[in-house]
């Protein structure tokens, strides 16, 4: 692969100030790996003050408005996050898709949002326990990622995550993980042709220092997207190292 591995953090509804010490650390780890690129996405109240004290590690956000501004209580629109300090921002997380019922419509618009602004985007999709039990997951994922994607694949990275993965412990199957990147690869070159070669699939569920450098090994894998193993430097640098040790 030609490309940086990277290895981003979703500290989702997790970090107070205390937290930025680990961000440091993480950080610190960053600048003596540089062949990973490396990112954190915390809570809106920390974007500024981490951008502010991290070099070597990118900024980003959980979720964006798909308006630019306007009556939206509330929310925040990609370029308020963008000058707050954040680089990207992670669309369609699946806690989001659940929590606020977003649409996979609506995660193309945010996708968008950010790419107007020169924002890159984590575009995630996965699907159900029981979607993958009943054998249909590689269809089910394929077309919410068709249906999710945004025009052009403008800085854009894509996360796949089953549902039933994240925060369980639970990991696919290496082959499952591999049948799926393989999937998302033809959804991706079917849209945008050779650019779509480029645009890095991340593994996300349950992402360890203990299974990261048999996940990353896996042809398709670009990366990991990490959320509990990534709230501490002990938990997110034994995943950046495993990726620096990939070929
Ligand atoms: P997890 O979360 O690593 O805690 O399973 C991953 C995610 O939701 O992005």
């Amino acid at each position: 692969m030609s490309q940086r591995y990277y290895i981003v953090g979703n500290w989702k509804m997790n970090g107070m100030r205390a937290a930025l010490s680990e961000a440091r650390a993480i950080d610190r780890a960053a600048q003596r790996l540089p062949k990973v690129e490396v990112a954190i996405a915390p809570p809106v109240t920390l974007i500024a003050a981490m951008r502010e004290g991290l070099t070597g590690t990118g900024v980003g956000a959980q979720n964006c408005h798909h308006a630019e501004k306007g009556a939206h209580t509330g929310d925040l629109s990609a370029p308020m996050l963008r000058e707050a300090g954040a680089d990207f921002v992670i669309v369609g997380h699946s806690e989001r898709r659940a929590d606020h019922h977003e649409t996979n419509e609506q995660v193309k618009a945010k996708a968008e949002a950010a790419q107007a602004v020169d924002m890159g985007v984590i575009l995630c999709v996965g699907e159900s326990e029981a979607e993958r039990d009943s054998g249909e997951a590689e269809e089910v994922v394929a077309r919410q990622l068709a249906a999710s994607l945004p025009d052009t694949a403008q800085r854009l990275s894509v996360a796949y995550e089953p549902i039933w993965a994240i925060g369980t412990g639970r990991v696919p199957q290496v082959s499952d993980v591999a049948a799926m990147h393989k999937r998302l690869r033809t959804v991706l070159t079917d849209k945008y042709g050779d650019e779509g070669a480029d645009v890095r699939i991340l593994y996300g569920g349950s992402v360890k220092g203990e299974n990261a450098e048999e996940l990353l090994a896996v042809a398709e894998v670009g990366g990991a997207l990490v959320g509990g193993a990534s709230l501490t430097a002990d938990g997110f640098v034994p995943i950046i190292a495993a990726a620096a040790e990939q070929d």
